[in-house]
C-alpha cells in the first residue's frame, strides 16, 4: 500500500490546510464546527479540479476559520476547543484537546495508506483505551459488548443469518475523542486484533473523510456527531405509547377485534401494526381488499378509537405484484449490466429491488404512499432494507452494490420523507426500520434489532446492542418484545422482555406466527404486563421531555452508565443496567428464575421507585426483583412528571400531573410539551416548564417555573399533585400561603395545587418536621 511520504506542496488558506503528496494524493484539514476536525484524503487525477464525492450523511456546512502555523516538519492547526498537529513527512497527525492533552495520534507506522480502491487509516491505542459506539453488532457473535477493543467490526449492514447487524462507522474513545468516517463503502474496523496497540479502519472503495471530535465526555462527543449528521427528530407522541405487533394480523376482522379487546380490557394501546398480510404480493403497496374489505373504514374506525395504524413495506417488488410492470417500464429497479431489470429468486417470489439511489425511483416509491396517507396510515415499517439480499453485479444509479449497500436504507428513508413532504408536510414522519445509516435520524427513523430469538441469551444481548445503537444518532431503538423466532417464549421470558421494553424508546412486542398480546400468556402475566404498559402512559411527560433533549443534543433515551457517570470507573463496561433519561436507573432481569439481581448504584442517594425507600450508592446491592417488577432507582434530585393512566396518548390533555420530587439533592427537570403530531415544533411551537428543587437543612423549596413558549391548543391551567418520598412536613406554603391539602401517603408527603395557571411561577416551601 502507498503511504504519504513524498510531499510536493503545502497550501494554507483561511479555512484549510492542504498537503499534496506524490501518487496524486491530497490531504485536506478543516473544521466544520467547534471541537471537530475534518481530515479528508483524496486520490486526485488533477489537483486543481478535484471535487470530493458528495456526502450522504453530513449536512453541508461552511468551514470555520483556522489558525495554522508551519514549522519545519510540522503544521499546528488550532481550532476552537483543541488543535491538530500534522507531521508532514511521513504524514502523521496528533490531536490535542483544549487542556493541551494529546488524546490520540495516527499510528507511527502509517497514518494513511491506499492502494487501488482500498484505503486505510490507522491510530495508536493508548493504555487501556476503550472504544464505544458503532451500533448493532452481530448478535450471532459472542463478543456483543459495549467496549469494542479487541474485536473486528465489519461495516456492512446485514440480516442474514438474522438478526441485524447495523454498524455505523462512528466510535467514541475513553481518551476523549470521537471519530466518524464518512464513507459508505463496505469497510471494517480492527480494534487491536492484527496489532494489539493499533486500531484501523479500512474501506474497500471511495475516499476517506473522517471527523475527529474533541471533548472529554461521551455526551459532548455524541452531540458533535449529531450536529454533523442531523438531529434525531421528535416522533409523534403516540409512538411512545404501547404498539402492538405480530407476524401477523391477517384480516380486518382480526384487527378490529384486537382493537376492541384492548379497549374492553382497558389495556392502553396506541397502534396496531400490520405485517405483510395487508397486501397480496410484496410490492403491491395497497390493501388486499378481500382480507381487508373497505380498509378506509377500518382505518377510520381504528383512528377514531385512538389507534395509529402502521403498515410494513419492503424494497422488493415481486414480478407478480401490481407495481412491477410500471416499475420495470420506467426503470426504477436495480439493473443488470445491460440495463435490464435485475430479477432474482426471493422468498417472496421472483423479485426486483427498487433502486433508492435513483431520484426517479425515490419519487416513484414516494408516490405509492399518497393513497395510504390519505387513508390515514400514520407510520411506516421499512423491512428488509439492508437490503436483505443484494448482488455484487447489480447496477445502481449511484454505483456498485459495494458502494450503495450501506446507504440503501437511508435512501429509502429519504423517499418516505419525500412522500410526507408532498402529501402531508405538517405531519411528523415515523419510520420503524430494520436498517439505516448515518443521517437516518433526520427522517424520524427508529430501528429495531430484527429477528432475535425468543431466548434469554438474546434478551441479554439486547442491552449492549441498544446502548451502542443509542450512541450513533439512532436512539429511537427497540426490539421484538418476546423475541421473534424459535420456540414460543415462556410467560416469564415474555414478562421480563416486556419489563425491559417498557424502558426502551419504543415499546412493541412482535413475534413470528405466535401471539404477543398482553393476554396471550395467561391472567397473571396479563396483570403484570398491563402494569408496565400503564407505566409508559404515566411517565409519558418524562419520556417526551427526553425526546426533546435527544432532539436538541443527540443525548439518547437509553444511556450507558458510563455516559451518565463518566467519572465512576466502575461504570465503564456495565451494560446490563442503564439510564433511561437522566433520572432513572433501570436494571432489567435477564436470568431465568431470578427474583433478585445485582445492581450497581453510583455514589449518592437513590430511591427505589416501587417502595420509595432511599438507598446509599457507591456500591453494588442485591435488589428485589420478583416477577412483577424490575429494579428501578431514581437519583436524589430527580423530579419526574407523570400523568394519570389513560387508554391511549390522545385520550386526555396534560391538565393534571403528579410530580414526584426525590429529595436529598438539588436538581432540575425541563418539561417539554407540544401538539404531539405536527412538525411545528421545529419552528419553535412548543412550551417548556422548568421544575427545580433546592434542599436546605430544614426545608425543601420546589419551584415550578412559568411556562416558556407557546403552541396552539396548549393547556392553560393545570392541577399538580406533588409527591415527596421520605419527607414529613410541619408546614407547606405556596407563594407564601399555607397549603391545606397535605397528607402522608405510604411514606410520601403528598399535596395538591389545584388549577394553576401555567403562565405563573409557583414557589413551594416545605418545612421539614
Ligand atoms: C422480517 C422482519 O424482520 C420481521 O419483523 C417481519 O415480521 C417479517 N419480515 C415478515 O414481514
Amino acid at each position: 500500500m502507498h503511504t504519504l511520504t513524498d510531499l510536493r506542496e503545502v497550501t494554507i488558506t483561511e479555512t484549510a490546510v492542504e498537503l499534496y503528496y506524490a501518487f496524486q494524493a491530497k490531504v485536506l484539514i478543516r473544521s466544520p464546527q467547534e471541537g471537530t476536525v475534518q481530515v479528508q484524503f483524496l486520490k486526485v487525477t488533477d489537483w486543481s479540479e478535484e471535487v470530493p464525492e458528495p456526502s450522504y450523511s453530513v449536512l453541508l456546512k461552511e468551514f470555520l476559520p483556522l489558525q495554522a502555523e508551519e514549522r519545519e516538519n510540522e503544521i499546528t492547526v488550532s481550532i476552537p476547543k483543541g488543535r491538530a498537529v500534522i507531521s508532514k513527512v511521513p504524514f502523521g497527525i496528533r490531536f490535542f484537546n483544549e487542556t493541551g492533552r494529546e488524546v490520540t495520534r495516527s499510528a507511527d507506522t502509517a497514518a494513511y495508506q491506499f492502494d487501488g480502491w482500498k484505503s486505510r487509516i490507522s491510530f495508536q491505542f493508548s493504555g487501556d483505551e476503550r472504544i464505544y459506539g458503532l451500533g448493532e453488532s452481530d448478535l450471532n457473535q459472542d463478543d456483543v459488548r459495549l467496549n469494542h477493543r479487541g474485536t473486528i467490526r465489519p461495516i456492512w449492514n446485514k440480516h442474514l443469518p438474522s438478526p441485524s447487524r447495523l454498524m455505523i462507522p462512528v466510535i467514541y474513545s475513553s481518551e476523549g475523542y470521537g471519530l466518524f468516517v464518512d464513507n459508505p463503502w463496505v469497510a471494517r474496523f480492527d480494534f487491536g486484533v492484527e496489532k494489539e496497540d493499533i486500531w484501523f479502519y479500512e474501506a474497500e472503495g471511495g475516499t476517506i473523510t473522517y471527523y475527529l471530535f474533541l471533548g472529554q465526555e461521551l455526551k459532548d462527543l455524541v452531540s458533535q456527531y449529531v450536529e454533523l449528521t442531523g438531529r434525531p427528530e421528535i416522533p409523534p407522541l403516540w409512538t411512545f405509547g404501547y404498539l402492538q405487533s405480530k407476524f401477523g394480523y391477517k384480516s380486518r376482522q382480526e384487527v378490529e377485534e384486537l382493537a376492541e379487546t384492548f379497549r374492553q380490557k382497558r389495556i392502553p394501546c396506541d397502534s396496531i401494526i400490520l405485517d405483510l398480510y395487508w397486501f397480496k404480493k410484496m410490492g403491491d403497496m395497497c390493501f388486499d381488499r378481500i382480507a381487508f374489505p373497505q380498509p378506509e373504514k377500518m382505518i377510520a374506525g381504528l383512528r377514531g378509537k385512538g389507534f395509529h395504524p402502521i403498515v410494513i413495506e419492503e424494497p422488493y417488488v415481486t414480478k407478480e405484484s401490481r407495481l412491477f410492470p410500471e416499475g420495470d417500464r420506467i426503470k426504477v429497479f436495480a439493473k443488470k449490466q445491460n440495463g435490464e431489470t435485475y430479477l432474482f429468486p426471493f422468498w417472496a417470489g421472483e423479485s426486483a429491488l427498487v433502486d433508492f439511489t435513483d431520484p426517479l425511483a425515490k419519487q416513484w416509491w414516494a408516490d405509492q404512499h399518497k393513497e395510504l396517507i390519505e387513508m390515514g396510515i400514520e407510520g411506516w415499517w421499512t423491512d428488509l432494507n439492508e437490503p436483505e439480499v443484494h448482488f455484487p453485479d447489480m447496477v445502481h444509479h449511484d454505483g456498485p452494490a459495494q458502494k450503495v449497500h450501506n446507504i440503501f436504507a437511508l435512501e429509502m428513508h429519504k423517499s418516505l420523507a419525500l412522500a410526507h413532504e408532498q402529501n402531508c408536510p405538517e405531519r411528523r414522519l415515523f419510520i420503524m426500520s430494520r436498517s439505516g445509516w448515518a443521517g437516518s435520524q433526520r427522517y424520524g427513523v427508529g430501528v429495531w434489532s430484527g429477528d432475535v430469538e425468543s431466548t434469554w441469551t438474546d434478551l441479554k444481548k439486547q442491552l449492549s446492542v441498544a446502548l451502542s445503537m443509542s450512541l450513533v444518532g439512532l436512539p429511537l431503538w427497540n426490539s421484538d418484545i418476546g423475541g421473534f423466532k424459535g420456540n414460543e417464549p415462556s410467560p416469564e421470558l415474555y414478562v421480563r422482555w416486556i419489563q425491559f421494553g417498557a424502558f426502551t424508546p419504543i415499546m412493541r412486542p412482535h413475534g413470528a406466527h405466535q401471539n404477543r398480546e398482553p393476554w396471550a400468556f395467561g391472567e397473571e402475566t396479563e396483570k403484570i404486563v398491563k402494569n408496565f404498559i400503564e407505566w409508559r402512559y404515566r411517565f409519558l411527560p418524562y419520556i417526551y421531555s427526553c425526546a426533546f433533549e435527544t432532539y436538541r443534543t443527540g443525548i439518547p433515551y437509553m444511556r450507558p452508565m458510563v455516559m451518565e457517570v463518566p467519572e465512576d470507573l466502575n461504570c465503564t463496561e456495565i451494560c446490563d443496567q442503564f439510564f433511561f433519561g437522566s433520572n432513572l436507573l433501570v436494571a432489567p432481569v435477564l436470568e431465568e428464575g431470578a427474583t433478585t439481581r445485582k445492581v450497581y448504584l453510583p455514589e449518592g442517594l437513590w430511591y427505589d421507585v416501587w417502595t420509595w425507600q432511599s438507598v446509599e450508592g457507591g456500591r453494588t446491592i442485591e435488589a428485589d426483583a420478583p416477577l412483577d417488577r424490575i429494579p428501578i432507582y431514581a437519583k436524589a434530585g430527580s423530579i419526574i412528571p407523570t400523568l394519570p393512566v389513560m387508554k391511549h396518548t390522545e385520550e386526555r390533555s396534560w391538565d393534571e400531573m403528579t410530580i414526584i420530587v426525590y429529595p436529598g439533592w438539588n436538581g432540575e427537570f425541563l418539561l417539554y410539551e407540544d401538539d404531539g403530531k405536527t412538525t411545528a415544533y421545529k419552528r419553535g411551537e412548543y412550551r417548556t416548564t422548568l421544575f427545580s428543587q433546592k434542599n436546605l437543612d430544614d426545608k425543601i423549596i420546589v419551584n415550578i417555573g412559568a411556562g416558556t413558549g407557546f403552541y396552539p391548543e396548549q393547556v392553560e391551567q393545570r392541577t399538580y399533585h406533588i409527591l415527596i418520598p421520605g419527607v414529613t412536613a410541619s408546614e407547606v406554603r405556596m407563594n407564601g400561603k399555607p397549603v391545606h391539602s397535605t397528607k402522608q401517603e405510604e411514606g410520601c408527603l403528598a399535596f395538591t395545587l389545584e388549577d394553576q395557571s401555567v403562565k405563573c411561577e409557583i414557589n413551594v416551601e416545605i418545612v421539614i418536621k
